[in-house]
């Protein structure tokens, strides 16, 4: 489907062409506005711009939808896995048993790292953060993978590569914990699911491995898919941005994991239990915490509330917070921090400062309450985000590419000085 639209500037009129998703949603075409008329369009943080066509993932914000590959993220997380949706949003359909067989069990036989990498482990300081071991290591892992470094989106030349990151970048969050531990490398275990076996590099010991409690695995395999992709968010179009200079897959995603660290995208998860700890340590009425997250002359935010595309709930953050309460009843935890949650929620959601402005809870405001009960330490966070957004972001590298999309170059409305002579140094 297609339609037109008119712009008008200057007693010029222009016309674009409207492009229209298969859920009605209108992108006007501005690709050859300025070669037409000399404009471009402005648009700093992008909040207006499509920046490509997907048929990757679906987000109402307004209804609160979110799908991958056209199913509900509702029932995937009640009936899939985190292997199986990792399939479907890469290769675009839900697989055969066989299908999942050997991608699963191609991507098990990648869990292990070239022993020289050790070395590399070694050279971090104990308190190295692991994001940053996390995006060096993925462009580590390309030094030992150079017949790996094209960009190719068919067949073994992406198949391989793709199963490799997605299986070996759980191996490294696992060292990388425990390289900050001081405590000796655990191999993968390959009998385990991806989730289990991730657990079992984390905490296992030598002589004494980690008991994997059923509704840990679930939860951890729950919280991967839950953030398997989301369109075109912060770090999905960094890994597109790299993506489309034609570099390889490894260094576009290491790319992906620096836009994830920052406290307004991925490290919200992290900052959210910080926030929470912060006012139970000291005791912070929640009014008074709310206040200042609404004061535009204080640093505080309400960590975990807000979203650039949900203007009426985070689907993500629903589900999650169903699962939290189930989670920590099955351990039997009774966390302060999940009271406080619930209650600063409430506080919030009763402001008109935060009713106004549609800011809800999103999918960061619980996750860190679910992974600091089954004891991920709360600087691992953000790196379990990574680990579930990599099947996002390697599809959307594909996609990009297969699109045979342009390099990404944007414009800029220059507002500095106009040409002005240079002043010798002894004149100023
Ligand atoms: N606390 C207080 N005020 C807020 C918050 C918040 N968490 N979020 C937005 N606002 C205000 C903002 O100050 C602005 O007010 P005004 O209109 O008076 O200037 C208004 O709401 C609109 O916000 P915005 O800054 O234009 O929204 P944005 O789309 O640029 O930013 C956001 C979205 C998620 C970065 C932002 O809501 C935020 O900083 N939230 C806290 C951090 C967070 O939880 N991030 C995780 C996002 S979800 C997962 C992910 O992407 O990784």
């Amino acid at each position: 489907m297609s339609g037109k639209a008119t712009l008008e500037y200057d007693g010029k009129k222009i016309e674009l062409d409207a492009a229209i998703g298969s859920e009605n949603e209108v992108g006007l075409d501005i690709t050859k506005l300025r070669a037409n008329t000399g404009m471009i369009t402005l648009d700093p943080g992008y909040g207006n711009t499509g920046s490509c066509t997907s048929d990757i993932t679906f987000i109402d914000g307004e209804k609160g939808i979110l799908r991958y590959r056209g199913y509900a993220i509702e029932e995937l997380a009640e009936k899939s896995s985190f292997m199986e949706t990792a399939y479907l949003i890469l290769y675009g359909h839900l697989p055969s048993q066989k299908e999942l067989n050997d991608f699963d069990s191609g991507v098990a036989a990648e869990a292990g790292l070239h022993y020289s990498m050790k070395s590399h482990f070694d050279g971090f300081p104990d308190n190295a953060p692991p994001m940053a071991i996390l995006s060096s290591m993925l462009n580590t892992l390309a030094c030992y993978n150079t017949e790996l470094l094209t960009t190719a989106t068919e067949g073994d030349g992406f198949d391989i590569p793709a199963s490799k990151i997605i299986s070996k970048v759980r191996t490294i969050a696992a060292w990388a914990y425990r390289t900050s531990r001081g405590r000796p490398y655990m191999p993968p275990c390959p009998n385990l699911s991806y989730s289990g076996n991730f657990l079992h590099m984390m905490f296992s010991q030598p002589f004494d491995l980690h008991e994997i409690v059923p509704e840990v695995e679930k939860a951890i395999d729950l919280f991967l898919l839950l953030h398997a992709d989301h369109e075109q968010n912060c770090s999905t179009s960094t890994v597109r941005m790299v993506g489309s200079s034609r570099a390889n897959l490894f260094s576009s995603v290491a790319a992906g994991v620096g836009a994830l660290w920052g406290p307004l995208h991925g490290g919200a998860n992290a900052a959210v239990i910080e926030m929470l700890e912060n006012i139970h340590t000291n005791g912070i009425k929640l009014s008074d915490y709310v206040d200042a997250a609404k004061d535009k002359n204080s640093d505080t935010k309400l960590m975990g509330f807000g979203h650039r595309v949900y203007k009426s709930f985070d689907p993500r953050a629903k589900i999650l917070k169903e699962h939290v309460d189930r989670v920590l009843k099955a351990l039997e935890i009774d966390d302060p921090l999940l009271d406080i949650a619930k209650q600063l929620e409430e506080v919030a959601r009763h402001d008109e400062y935060f009713i106004e402005r549609n800011l809800y809870p999103n999918v960061d405001f619980y996750s860190g309450i679910l992974l600091r009960a089954i004891g991920i330490p709360v600087n691992m966070f953000t790196v379990l985000f990574a680990i579930g957004r990599m099947p996002g972001w390697i599809a959307n590298w594909r996609e990009m590419l297969s699109h045979n999309q342009r390099i990404c170059r944007p414009r800029q409305v220059y507002t500095g000085e106009n040409l002005r002579p240079y002043v010798p140094i002894g004149n100023r």
